[in-house]
């Protein structure tokens, strides 16, 4: 798979940059704050990083409400320090991708200023405007200067920009040909070019589906007209990656608009799972039958084989993964050895490889509301704020998650039956072995309704393994063939990863035994096999 683009095989981690780590003193996460932890993350094992957005904003919506795209937010440092940043990430191997927000801009954003503005000028049709309400949706009446109405899917404050839409009123852009319209493909280009020439190496792209609000006449064509323009970007810059957050659409995201990746929605189905076989629920009553049907389908629509799904841990908006498994560290690990080895792009969300928890006690902060419990500081000592900042408690961007000195990086780190080193055996596994990259090809082997036991196989070329859970407090077993993945011969079965209750190690099996391989799992393990025919 040497001719496969970087990003295939990749491992993606997500940073929340407000609460990763501090070095100013001033409370909130930096861009030399992540550098400081890039040798951490080469531990973990991870290639990528994903930043949330680090632009000028006025954190109405924790930077998701873009007011300069060109500038970095002075509060995660400057220019010279984001170039610091991806020349050290390089120098270990890591990329950087940083988030771009297309749907919406801040209504602080330059352009939003022009475009309110009653005498007309290039910014005019930059966004949804409206003399009256149609299609339903949020319009907001704007008094100064135009007194129209414009339209924000989001909040007030994030102003839906015009991609063409053709509900809207002639005069207003209602096409992509529109040259104020134009003018806006042409401005987004030009920033993603600016930062691509940066040396970033590629965007999680902000609502990818939404550039083209339905209400205003989205039938699809303007994400991919857009979106495609922008690839066309991308691709000059030889390998650089375009991954969208399309959640109804993903498939459409990878196949028609010029996306690498896009996140899968059944990632959330997976997490699902995990809750059904949490301590305390009583016998297991999920369906890993119906999230491998789901996913396959999912997946087996995808047409370039260069493109993908991505299954992520969780992110800033949602509970966190430990949440699901009720933080049996046990659980929690089966939902990373799910996404790690599925035929997908794993995403793992800061703070889920120590099995960090929703923290209901975080009070709402620049326009998180609920979601603030996912936004916490990441614990990384025992210390005074977790290692995350010197800066007085009430200065912190959130306060640390009670408990931390119990659950952090320097408590787990080389400890080795911590969460942590799990993941990161875990990682290194599915870096040594390609049959457990996305690329490889898929058996499924045992999945069954209300039965905890889900196994598959991975093959590629010579390499091939067996992946199996039990995803209930109880042991389980589940008798599965390997023929199919041996071609029928006699093989040698190796446990690659520890957590096998039952001490299989290394077993020769005849062609009859593979045919009715038993797999006996305790409660909430894990086998994962390399299978070798003899
Ligand atoms: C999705 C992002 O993940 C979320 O945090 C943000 O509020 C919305 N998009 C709007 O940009």
């Amino acid at each position: 798979m040497a001719d496969s683009p970087w990003y295939q095989d990749a491992v993606i981690y997500q940073i929340y940059p407000q609460s990763f780590q501090d070095t100013n003193g001033d409370g909130i996460g930096d861009l030399p704050g992540i550098t400081r932890r890039l040798d951490y993350l080469q531990y973990l094992g991870v290639d990528a990083l994903w930043l949330c957005p680090i632009f000028e904003s006025p954190f109405t919506d924790a930077g998701y409400d873009v007011s300069d795209y060109m500038r970095i937010a002075p509060r995660y440092g400057t220019l010279g320090d984001l170039k610091r940043l991806i020349r050290e990430a390089h120098r270990r191997g890591i990329r950087i991708l940083l988030d771009m927000v297309f749907g919406h801009t801040s209504d602080q954003h330059r352009w939003f200023r022009e475009s309110s503005r009653f005498r007309r000028n290039p910014c005019s049709n930059r966004y949804l405007w409206s003399a009256a309400e149609f299609g339903g949706g949020k319009w907001v009446w704007n008094n100064e200067g135009r007194h129209e109405m414009y339209y924000a899917s989001w909040n007030v404050s994030q102003v839906d920009l015009n991609y063409g839409f053709r509900r809207l009123a002639k005069g207003n852009g209602n096409s992509p040909r529109d040259p104020g319209v134009r003018a806006l493909y042409r401005d987004c280009r030009r920033i993603v070019a600016y930062w691509l020439g940066q040396g970033v190496d590629g965007f999680r792209c902000d609502a990818a589906g939404f550039v083209g609000y339905k209400a205003c006449g989205n039938d699809g064509r303007l994400p991919r007209l857009f979106w495609r323009s922008i690839r066309k970007v991308a691709d000059k810059f030889g390998d650089r990656v375009l991954m969208s957050e399309e959640w109804d659409r993903p498939v459409e995201a990878v196949n028609e608009w010029g996306f690498h990746l896009s996140f899968s929605l059944l990632a959330g189905n997976l997490k699902g799972l995990l809750s059904f076989g949490k301590p305390g629920k009583g016998r297991f009553r999920g369906d890993p039958l119906a999230f491998d049907r789901a996913f396959a389908s999912q997946s087996s629509g995808v047409r370039r084989k260069d493109h993908g799904l991505v299954l992520f841990t969780s992110n800033h908006d949602s509970g966190r993964l430990a949440d699901c498994s009720g933080g049996c560290d046990a659980l929690t690990a089966l939902g990373f050895l799910l996404v790690l080895t599925q035929n997908a792009v794993p995403k793992i969300y800061m703070g889920d490889e120590l099995g960090m928890r929703y923290d209901s006690a975080a009070p709402s902060h620049e326009g998180s509301g609920a979601r603030a419990g996912n936004r916490t500081p990441m614990p990384w000592t025992s210390g005074r704020n977790a290692g995350f900042s010197t800066a007085a408690a009430p200065k912190l961007y959130l306060p640390v998650t009670k408990g931390y000195q119990r659950r952090n990086v320097g408590i787990q780190l080389g400890h080795p039956g911590s969460l942590l080193e799990e993941v990161r055996g875990m990682i290194a596994c599915r870096r040594r072995h390609p049959s457990l990259r996305t690329r490889a090809e898929k058996i499924t082997l045992h999945a069954r309704k209300n039965d905890p036991v889900y196994a598959y196989g991975r093959r590629c070329d010579d390499d091939t393994t067996v992946v199996a859970v039990n995803l209930s407090g109880r042991p389980a077993r589940a008798v599965v063939s390997l023929r199919g993945l041996t071609g029928g011969r006699a093989a040698l079965v190796r446990q690659l990863l520890p957590r096998c209750r039952e001490g299989l190690e290394v077993r020769h099996a005849s062609a009859a035994e593979l045919g009715r391989f038993p797999l006996s799992l305790g409660p909430y393990s894990y086998q994962v096999l390399e299978v070798a025919s003899l």
